[in-house]
């Protein structure tokens, strides 16, 4: 027996961190009123709560519009829509993200084109972007990820100097601040998600937001089964689907965007806490601070594993001894989206990866990224952002137990267990 619980020992933290979602008698409330209220859906359009919600959001990310849709795809989908994307232009992405930063654009037939991460902060880099860039290109797809910002700089001049459109993914970024401007306000819309593990959430949900009023009355149009939008100044009639947002889900958000100013606050300070407890670790790395980021919205807070460090001891065995220890925390998190068992793409599904060529483009693999190889399958660990919403105790906790799997380390050394063995398939192909 040894002193991990990996391995036999007493585990360092018993008690759960912070639950999520949270639901208070604001929710309940809201609901309530929902339910009473026999306007159960988004028509007639908008609904109130959807309404209510979606203006003070837009506003809170120092935006003109914003509109609420049955997902974080979806809303990346109706941007695409908004900004003229069509089958075979080219939208780059970053390799690093959600498989749903992606999906929307082959679903649209156009074509993803991957460039690999920046190690400092896992976001696009975009010093590869203007390689990147042919004929074909329209969008730039950057994703804010984890706990930290694309370059919103670097990435707006390329696209004003080559004429693209930029769309913000902030699945991860709600009420997050880039040098004063809200997340999703610099590109020419944003999109964000409220399914489950989000920083604001309705179960599934997601919202759009823009500056731009053209933008905003597409995007309505087409979540709106192709109805007039609200405003309708431009008169553009476009095939539609039903992508709204009911009323229920919408009902749960007003609460807690109230709650996000408090929360980011708390969990601002935990996590600077954390950090200034793990600098000068043997074994662990910290993101670069990014000072241009002026308010901090951290769905994950992400470090790096450096094995070579600490005995070569892979990470899925330092990532499944931490969460035995009750660290609830995640290694394989992300996948290069390409090499992802969740994007079997085949070229026959999506005409445009064949369009002018002798073989359609064969998307698995035509691509290496090492940036985002490394933080897929060797050094990123994420701890979920409720972690970080308790006392400092519990970030204590979590630093005692990197502390406490890190000093024993050799313990893992050959060891097989099942949550390494777990540890070490993507989220998707993981036993649960
Ligand atoms: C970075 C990123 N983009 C897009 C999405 C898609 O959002 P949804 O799951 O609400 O469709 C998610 C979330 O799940 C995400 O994390």
């Amino acid at each position: 027996m040894g002193k991990l619980a990996i391995t036999g020992g007493e585990p360092l933290r018993k008690a759960p961190f912070t639950s999520w979602p949270m639901g208070t008698k604001e929710e309940s409330a809201a609901l309530e009123d929902v339910l009473t209220s026999g306007k159960w859906g988004g028509q007639p359009f908008p609904g109130k709560h959807a309404d209510a919600f979606a203006k003070k959001f837009a506003a809170y990310h120092t935006t003109k519009y914003g509109q609420c849709v049955s997902t974080g795809t979806i809303a990346i989908q109706a941007c695409l829509i908004a900004i003229g994307i069509c089958p075979g232009d080219e939208v780059i992405c970053p390799a690093y993200t959600w498989e749903g930063t992606v999906g929307p654009v082959l679903l649209l037939n156009a074509i993803p084109v991957f460039v690999d991460v920046d190690p400092d902060t896992y976001c696009m880099d975009a010093r590869l972007i203007e390689k990147a860039i042919t004929p074909k290109t329209k969008a730039i797809l950057p994703v804010h990820l984890g706990m930290r910002f694309a370059d919103m700089d670097e990435i707006l001049r390329i696209a004003d100097k080559h004429n693209l459109k930029v769309i913000e993914d902030c699945a991860h970024a709600h009420g997050g601040m880039w040098k004063g401007k809200g997340a999703g306000s610099m590109g020419d819309l944003g999109a964000f998600s409220f399914q489950s593990s989000k920083l604001i959430t309705s179960g599934e949900g997601g919202a759009v937001i823009t500056n731009n009023l053209e933008y905003m009355e597409l995007v309505q149009s087409y979540i709106n089964a192709g109805r007039a939008s609200l405003t309708d100044q431009y008169h553009h009639r476009i095939v539609g689907f039903n992508y709204r947002i009911g009323e229920f889900q919408a009902a749960v958000l007003g609460p807690q965007l109230d709650r996000l100013p408090q929360q980011g606050e708390i969990r601002d300070k935990n996590m600077k806490q954390f950090q200034a407890r793990l600098q000068n670790t043997p074994g662990i790395g910290l993101l670069k601070p990014e000072p241009r980021i002026t308010r901090a919205a951290p769905y994950g807070c992400v470090i790096k594993y450096f094995a070579e460090q600490v005995k070569d001891i892979p990470r899925a065995s330092f990532v499944a001894a931490l969460q035995l220890e009750g660290i609830p925390c995640d290694g394989l998190f992300y996948e290069p989206v390409y090499k992802s068992s969740l994007f079997p793409v085949k070229a026959q599904d999506f005409p445009a990866l064949s369009w002018g060529r002798e073989k359609p483009l064969d998307l698995r693999n035509m691509y290496h990224c090492p940036e985002a190889d490394q933080a897929a399958y060797v050094e990123a660990v994420w701890f979920p952002h409720q972690h970080f919403l308790g006392s400092s105790a519990d970030v204590d906790a979590i630093v005692d137990g990197v502390h406490k799997v890190l000093a024993n380390i050799e313990e893992l050394r050959g060891l097989d267990h099942k949550s390494i063995r777990n540890q070490k398939l993507g989220r998707a192909d993981r036993e649960s």
